[in-house]
């Protein structure tokens, strides 16, 4: 386990490429089917809103998280958010829902729209606790079980819940 961090020491930043390696192996360390590092850059090159929650400067600076949202029309949705293991349990996933909260509506969104699998109870309860509400489901949206040769055979359904800005 890190040093507990004050969210007075961490600053958003841009994810540049040359965050990305970091970036991936925050992101295999805390799901078990993890983003491609290719998912991230092609993220950042759509021109997605990929930010950052860091620590430190460099060369010492630590990645505490990160988030992906695409913008639509009107809504904002958010398709990656991720705290490092070691600094989970610490507020950080609320700080960063402000962070893409001020940004969407700063963009005239007035919705932000985000999956979750059904499994992921304590991101679902993260998401409740900000005020988003379940609205649908997406069956057998996500991959399941082991990941690795022959790729997964089970699903897992999305739990679709949305947030008024
Ligand atoms: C879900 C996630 C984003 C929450 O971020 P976070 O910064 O840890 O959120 P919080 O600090 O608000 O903690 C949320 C709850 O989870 C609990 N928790 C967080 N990390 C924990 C851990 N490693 N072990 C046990 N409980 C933990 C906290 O105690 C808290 O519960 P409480 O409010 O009842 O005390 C983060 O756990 C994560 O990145 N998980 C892996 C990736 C993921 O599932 N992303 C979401 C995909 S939709």
């Amino acid at each position: 386990m890190n040093a507990v961090l004050k969210p007075a020491e961490a600053q958003f930043e841009a994810m540049t490429p040359s965050w990305l390696p970091a970036v991936a192996r925050v992101e295999q360390s805390a799901y078990e089917h993890p983003w491609t590092q290719t998912n991230f850059s092609d993220s950042i090159h759509a021109g997605y809103r990929a930010q950052l929650l860091t620590a430190g400067s460099p060369p010492d600076a630590a990645l505490i998280g990160y988030f992906i949202a695409m913008k639509g029309a009107g809504e904002v949705h958010l398709l990656n958010i991720t705290v490092a293991p070691a600094h989970q349990g610490q507020g950080w996933a609320p700080l960063m829902l402000d962070g893409l909260a001020v940004w969407a509506r700063s963009q005239d969104a007035q919705w932000l729209w985000l999956e979750v699998r059904v499994g992921n109870t304590r991101a679902k309860a993260v998401y409740e606790r900000y005020g988003f509400r379940h609205v649908g489901t997406r069956r057998n949206y996500y991959p399941a079980g082991p990941a690795g040769l022959g790729g997964a055979t089970k699903r897992e359904d999305a739990l679709v819940m949305s947030l008024p800005l």
